[in-house]
């Protein structure tokens, strides 16, 4: 089997945090350093409280990830105080876009000053649809910070972004593939459709819940629709958490435009 290309997924450092732990962060990046992934992606709340040098205290860490190929959302927490005007001198604007071994990622974002909550905006569905037109073959992976859809074991749900479902479907007809995020500290892997939906915990801090432990994702796309998610603890063997041989669509029963009375034809033709 061809190899896959390696996402590695990080979330939640939360640097400047009394919860934050360097220990574990350098464990981290040692781990992520021994992977040599394809691609980083860190999805959001790099710091605690959106101050400059809690965002210079993550920049020096992230910098010492022997991948020059990543993708830093901002969280929420990087939305307080202002701290969009630190994101944007130490790690540039806060949509980006980056392309490599078939996978087209984007990446989205979901804060909002001051604000716990978040939401995407009619205003980049736009771009989200640009960005993926001339896409045709590659896997589309979107990465943002807050939930796309809920997520078992957060406590009460408010975790979601407000338009999750003009959202949805914005990324479903443009047959997104897979979808990261963070926020919250729980790992999970949802499979809505052909789209996976896949949520990183906090990777060095003690802001945990529950019995969730600090972990993160390795993402492995394989050619032909394949896709591995491996869940990942500092110090402990990873564990394959979904396995999934095809997100390609060919089976899937919901195509944007189709009206239900023509699904089976649809099928039928998808399967030939
Ligand atoms: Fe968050």
């Amino acid at each position: 089997m061809s190899a896959p290309t390696v996402i590695a997924h990080i979330s939640d450092l939360h640097c400047g945090s009394r919860y934050h732990i360097p220990s574990l962060a350098k464990r981290v990046i040692d781990e992520l350093n021994l992977l040599c992934p394809d691609v980083v992606i860190v999805t959001g709340d790099l710091t605690d409280m959106g101050f400059r040098h809690e965002f210079e205290q993550a920049k020096n860490l992230l910098d010492r990830i022997a991948c020059n190929r990543r993708v830093v959302m901002m969280g929420n927490h990087d939305a307080r105080n202002v701290g969009d005007e630190h994101y944007a001198e130490l790690f540039g604007a806060r949509n980006s876009e980056l392309e490599h071994g078939g996978v087209r990622v984007l990446g989205v974002d979901s804060s909002e000053p001051d604000l716990d909550t978040g939401r995407v905006g009619r205003e980049r569905y736009r771009w989200i649809e640009e960005r993926f037109a001339d896409c045709l073959d590659e896997v589309k992976l979107v990465a943002m910070h807050h939930h796309l859809v809920p997520v078992p074991g957060t406590g009460r749900e408010r975790n979601i972004v407000h338009d999750a479902g003009d959202l949805l479907r914005v990324l479903a007809n443009n047959g997104v593939d897979i979808v990261l995020c963070g926020h919250k500290h729980v790992p999970n892997v949802w499979r809505l459709e052909d789209m996976l939906i896949v949520n990183a915990g906090t990777c060095c801090t003690h802001r945990l819940r529950g019995k969730v432990r600090p972990c993160y994702n390795i993402i492995e796309i394989y050619p032909q629709g394949r896709v591995r998610v491996l869940r990942k603890e500092p110090f402990v063997d990873g564990e394959v958490v979904a396995d999934f041989s095809d997100i390609n669509r060919r089976h899937c029963r919901w195509r944007p435009g189709v009206r239900a009375s023509e699904l089976d034809e649809v099928i039928v033709e998808d399967l030939l």
